[in-house]
């Protein structure tokens, strides 16, 4: 086994061992994984595990269930195969260095087919049955290469079957020339048969049955039955002797008398090789009646072979060939199979045929109708719809409070075009709530009816797509796609753990900085929960950590709360940051560029980190920890290679985006201008085409246009200033402070979100609350921060996508559902407290304090 080889000096961040680049020189050489490109390849890697075996131990065992792949690392292994005639173990192929085997089973389903042994000691790189389906799933190339490498097993092994099937004729030759004459064409005959039982053999030989079957005893038949290699030497030598005629001679003769002996199994092998499909069908048919009637089981070889049409003409065939059809999986096949047998057993007036065909439609149309009724519907979309809110009462009132608050819009417009409007987007709110549409059918159906109504002009209905906010935020998902694509994502993540500290505090707090560092560069929570968890994950499991452990939990929780809840470290950290700014009058929004939003949401985020590192430390009490191994990392890294010209051009582009995000506005060159520049910089450099494009989240993109719109319709309307004035005049103005206004607005938005998904909540409670702020000598932006600082919750496993995608992404194994609720409220905790202990700051930069 390759030892593991930490090295000493972990600022060199590159290949780190020859363990790992041995291994990395493996997996880039192997033959299955030729056409994987490195980054996927590097990624595949956390997933491989290395086994060890001593000399004659088995990987897998011919007839066990398969479920995993696995690629020789060191020493060789051999396959070997027994079968039932035969127990001993022939080794059939030896693999080597860089052989992959074990993907039959995978790929069929079927059990092992051969036992695999180690020649010495050795070591085998493991992949599991889910993360196999996956690679083959992403990448077509392993799909090829797995057929080449199968068809190169086949041609082998159809090669060794010719050998020894020579080696098999001349042995046979030679015991054939003692058999007495008289017993010889017997021999040769019995070998065309499937079985060669006492019947049989009584039916064709008569008196010489006994010596017929000790001569095939002395052949090597087991019970009745000759190993396949001796049978097809035997069968060919009586071709050679009696000819193509004489052998059909015999059988022709043959069959008759082993279907009177019921040896149905040797009649029918003797009619499928030699007479045509409707002597079959009629031998079939026969041969599922009367008293020693082969069994359905038995018979389904012969009947799977049968047309629909030959079936058709006889009752029983109809009858079971429509069950083979129905066990397969077709019972629509059944049906029609058997109402084309119907007529003719009509035509011949034969009523039991009529009620044995009537009796199987019967079964098969409540087969058929069960299947249909599992089957996931091909409808259209309002069928589904439909039948799910009929299945659903909360979403049917959901539905209907929308739909009548539209036909209340509807008549409103006339009069009060702004009243439509609220109730239009109350409507809205209804829909979302549910989650029975996607997001931007309901942002396009407000547009829709806004222009509709006469709310907006069709121009300002769509405004915010030409904004640019919008067309930042184009640029901004592209360049994050374009950055993972690169592998510099991946990249920095490994380095991270390779570089890792010894502590577990400080390992937590690097799992979370790096979440927070990620900010910058990857602006979706889902995406950089993706990514950094895995590596807490790889970190755990690299010090032995037991699964869901306070160690394991601390790690992953302090991941996950850096990589999401987090998101607003940086404007560019998440789409709900800009979709905040965008939300705020343009007025107000002027001096948030990259750096200032960061220089006054830094405080906050960081105070929370910290506060949430120490909770997380008391709640979860974690122990000591052990030594790590970076054996995977280096070999990821390896993998890796050296930074590519990709890699590097990224980073560039990523860099010259930040300081254009910047500086551009204040020398003239507007942040869409920075940030289309950069995508097509992207493009040129290859790390983002067609397909990446087409791969944004576009459900995102359309709803954002839409949000961009609503700030200037919402002032047109008078809406902000209305809300200012009756919320004003309700809460008795500035009687409230702005902190305990700050402190309502988190509170409000925590019971808000458990109803309503993240950026619905804050897109309604931004709307309400922002035109109020100024009465209370609250910025928006701190409305706009406040709510982002509290609406990535996890209390409820389903609050959040990117909770979901941490628990998923750590496979379970970090933390529990009761450990990260936990978690939730001490995060909680700590951003109401990290709230109040900002506000001077945050007096101090006038954001709050009166408007000036
Ligand atoms: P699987 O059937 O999953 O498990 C045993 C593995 O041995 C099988 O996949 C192949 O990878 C390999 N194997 C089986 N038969 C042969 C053969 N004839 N030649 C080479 N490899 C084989």
């Amino acid at each position: 086994m390759a030892a593991p080889q930490p090295t000493d000096d972990p600022s060199t961040g590159g290949p780190q061992s020859d363990g790992a680049n041995r291994s990395a020189d493996l997996l880039a050489k192997a033959d299955l994984f030729s056409g994987v490109d490195r980054v996927t390849l590097a990624k595949l890697a956390a997933n491989l595990d290395p086994v060890s075996f001593a000399k004659d131990e088995a990987a897998c065992k011919q007839g066990e269930v398969g479920d995993s792949l696995y690629l020789v690392s060191e020493g060789t292994f051999g396959v070997f195969i027994s079968s039932e005639s035969d127990p001993r173990l022939v080794r059939v192929a030896t693999f080597g260095r860089g052989a992959c085997f074990g993907e039959m089973a995978l790929l069929t389903g079927e059990p092992r087919s051969a036992t695999v042994l180690s020649d010495g000691a050795g070591e085998l790189l493991r992949l599991d049955h889910e993360r196999f389906q996956e690679l083959v799933r992403k990448d077509p190339g392993i799909g090829l290469a797995l057929s080449a490498s199968l068809s190169r097993r086949l041609r082998t092994a159809s090669q060794n079957i010719k050998e020894s099937d020579a080696a098999v004729r001349r042995q046979v030759d030679r015991q054939l020339a003692s058999v007495p004459a008289s017993l010889r064409s017997r021999i040769l005959q019995a070998s065309l048969l499937d079985e060669s039982d006492a019947a049989a053999l009584r039916a064709l030989f008569g008196d010489e049955t006994a010596e017929v079957a000790e001569q095939l005893t002395a052949f090597g038949a087991v019970k009745g039955k000759l190993p396949p290699p001796i049978a097809r030497a035997l069968s060919e030598a009586l071709v050679k002797e009696a000819g193509a005629e004489g052998v059909r001679a015999f059988v022709h003769d043959a069959i008759e008398p082993l279907a009177k002996a019921g040896s149905w199994r040797n009649a029918l092998t003797l009619a499928g090789t030699y007479a045509d499909g409707p002597a079959v069908a009629a031998l079939l048919a026969r041969a599922l009646r009367g008293a020693d009637k082969l069994s359905s089981e038995l018979a389904a070889p012969w009947l799977t072979r049968l047309s629909d049409e030959a079936a058709a003409d006889d009752a029983v065939l109809a009858v079971e060939r429509a069950a083979v059809h129905s066990q397969q999986g077709a019972p629509e096949a059944a049906l029609r199979l058997l109402r084309r047998a119907l007529p003719l057993a009509h035509t011949r007036s034969d009523p039991t045929a009529i009620a044995l065909i009537e009796a199987a439609v019967t079964r098969h149309t409540e087969v058929a109708g069960a299947i249909e009724r599992a089957k996931p519907r091909e409808s259209p979309r309002l069928a589904i719809l439909w039948s799910n809110l009929r299945a659903n009462p909360s979403r049917f009132a959901a539905v209907t409070l929308s739909i009548l608050l539209i036909i209340a819009a509807i008549f409103t417009s006339p009069f009060s075009k702004a009243g439509a409007f609220v109730l239009l987007l109350g409507g809205a709110i209804a829909l979302w709530i549910v989650a029975i549409l996607p997001e931007f059918v309901v942002y396009l159906g407000l547009v829709i009816s806004w222009v509709f109504l006469g709310i907006a002009k069709p121009a300002q209905a769509v405004a915010g797509f030409g904004s640019t906010s919008w067309i930042s935020i184009l640029a901004i998902l592209a360049i994050a796609s374009a950055l993972s694509a690169s592998g510099l994502v991946y990249r920095l993540g490994l380095m991270l753990i390779r570089r890792l500290p010894q502590g577990l505090f400080a390992q937590g707090a690097a799992c979370m900085g790096s979440g927070l560092g990620l900010t910058l560069m990857v602006p979706s929570s889902t995406a950089r929960t993706r990514l950094i968890l895995p590596t807490a994950l790889a970190a755990a499991q690299s010090q032995r950590f037991k699964d869901r452990s306070p160690e394991s939990a601390f790690l992953g929780l302090a991941a996950f709360i850096g990589a999401s809840p987090l998101l607003y470290i940086f404007l560019n950290g998440s789409s709900s940051n800009f979709l905040g700014l965008g939300l705020i009058p343009e007025a107000s929004r002027a001096r948030f560029d990259l750096a200032y939003w960061f220089v006054a949401a830094a405080p906050l985020a960081l105070f929370t980190a910290i506060g949430s590192l120490g909770i997380l430390w008391v709640i979860l009490r974690p122990g000591k920890t052990e030594q790590m191994s970076h054996q995977r990392i280096d070999l990821q890294l390896s993998l890796l290679g050296p930074l590519s010209a990709r890699e590097i051009s990224m980073a560039v582009i990523l860099a010259l985006m930040v300081i254009g995000f910047n500086v551009g506005p204040s020398v003239g060159i507007s942040t869409g201008v920075v940030g289309l520049a950069s995508l097509v910089a992207a493009a040129l450099v290859g790390c983002f085409n067609r397909q990446s494009l087409q791969a944004l989240n576009w459900d995102f993109l359309i709803s954002y246009g839409v949000i961009l719109s609503l700030p200037p319709i919402i002032s047109a309307l008078g809406i902000d200033a209305t809300i200012a004035h009756a919320l004003g005049g309700l809460l008795g103005g500035a009687q409230f402070s702005p902190l305990v206004f700050v402190l309502a607005i988190a509170v409000l938005n925590l019971a808000v979100r458990l109803l309503l998904p993240d950026d619905q909540t804050l897109l309604l409670l931004s709307i309400i609350l922002i035109p109020v702020a100024p009465v209370f000598g609250v910025h928006p932006w701190v409305v706009v921060i406040t709510l982002l600082a509290t609406f990535t919750l996890w209390l409820l496993p389903t609050q959040t996508s990117s909770y979901a995608v941490a628990y998923e992404a750590s496979e379970g194994r970090l933390f529990t559902q009761g450990q990260a609720r936990k978690a939730c409220i001490g995060f909680i905790a700590v951003t109401l407290v990290g709230l109040v202990a900002v506000f001077p700051y945050w007096r101090w930069l006038k954001l709050i304090g009166p408007t000036p």
